[in-house]
């Protein structure tokens, strides 16, 4: 089974061939160097530059594996695209070029959900997805967009129990980068100067860690910014003031921890609940040492994680969403492009307590 495939969801241009369960080629263009002046994505740009990188990308992922454009007749099986949730007009541009290909290929196209790539994107090892989750299985999503919790009991079938009601945590990392100084993408950078701290540093909150499956991370980002105009002066921001950088590694590695405790505290608190022994993580922030050391020391879960190189976003996620269900025979396919796109929830509740 040959699938192409195509991400244009957020900042990353990709495009992928996969064959049976083995990676042929995975290209992606990152577009973070076009937005770190803003420290942050900026749609209209992401679009354009998505329009302009895909052709490239395209033909990379093929040259990679064997192909050349134009795409003759039967080279594929199948072609898909993530149709959701991201930046509308980034998402026209995977959908239309995905349309383009299937048309030349005569090959149906798949529609598939962005987040249930980063999910899948834990079975690659080694350019092959041989390590097939184990069902049921407690899911965690942490990107720049989204941040949620699913039960998961195969595959397609998600209920989302919580999700962030306000800034998901990879917002919150390139946030709280912003406000220290900090390159963009903040995650990284966060990761970076927290790694050289050293000492006793500030404890910041940890948010609605009880009552709610649900997750908030505008706060926590608030005590950053009131614990640094304490030390610098209220204005600190207008008047570009910066803490010094031992200093700076000391909130940042606060700020980490305080993440990282309370998707640990959450996930594990909702596998208990629901009575399952494994955990899966995905999405860029997954990508980060301390958060998965934090998951390490779980002693009762099976956690699992993707290789660093598919956390964040990549078009052989999407290709393994549409061999999964094509393995699976019987879906519903939605070719819909929805920036909003979710997957169903348990009702608050009713279903399950804290
Ligand atoms: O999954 P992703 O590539 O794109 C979305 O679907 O949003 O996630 C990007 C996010 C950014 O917010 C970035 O700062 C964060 O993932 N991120 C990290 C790390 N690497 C990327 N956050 C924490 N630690 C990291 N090492
Ligand atoms: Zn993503």
């Amino acid at each position: 089974m040959r699938i192409l495939a195509f991400e244009t969801t957020c900042d990353e241009t990709s495009a992928a061939v996969m064959e049976g369960d083995r990676l042929r080629s995975n290209s992606v263009f990152s577009q973070i160097e076009l937005h770190r002046k803003y420290s942050g994505v900026v749609p209209e740009l992401a679009s354009r530059a998505h329009l302009e990188k895909i052709p490239f990308v395209l033909k990379g992922a093929l040259g990679a594996a064997g192909f050349r454009l134009p795409l003759r007749a039967g080279a594929f099986d199948a072609v898909a695209f993530s149709r959701g949730p991201g930046l509308p007009g980034a998402l026209m541009v995977g959908r239309v070029a995905a349309e383009a290909a299937a048309e030349l290929a005569g090959a149906p196209l798949i529609g598939v959900n962005h987040l249930e790539g980063h999910l899948l994107a834990c079975e690659f090892e080694g350019g092959r997805a041989c390590r097939p989750l184990q069902f049921p299985l407690l899911a965690l999503i942490v990107s720049g967009g989204h941040t949620e919790i699913w039960h998961a009991r195969g595959y397609g079938d998600y209920k989302v129990l919580g999700r962030t009601r306000d800034d998901a945590a990879g917002e919150a990392f390139d946030k709280v980068a912003k406000l220290l100084g900090l390159p963009y993408p903040g995650g990284p950078s966060v990761e970076k100067a927290a790694a050289g701290a050293r000492g006793k540093a500030h404890k910041f909150p940890r948010p609605l860690m009880e009552g709610t499956w649900d997750f908030s991370f505008s706060g926590l980002k608030t005590a950053v910014s009131y614990y640094l105009a304490k030390e610098l002066g209220q204005d600190f921001y207008k008047r570009g003031l910066r803490l010094p950088p031992a200093k700076r590694a000391l909130v940042c590695r606060a700020f980490q921890d305080a993440v990282a405790e309370t998707l640990v505290h959450k996930a594990a608190a909702a596998a208990r609940r629901l009575g399952l022994k494994r955990i899966a993580v995905g999405g860029g922030v997954s990508a980060n040492k301390a958060i998965r050391a934090a998951f390490a020391r779980l002693a009762d879960f099976e956690t699992r994680f993707s290789e660093k190189a598919y956390c964040s976003d990549n078009a052989a996620m999407v290709a393994l969403c549409a061999r999964r269900r094509l393995q699976a025979g019987k879906f519903a396919n939605s070719l819909r492009v929805d920036p909003v796109l979710a997957l169903p929830g348990w009702k608050q509740g009713t279903l399950l307590t804290i």
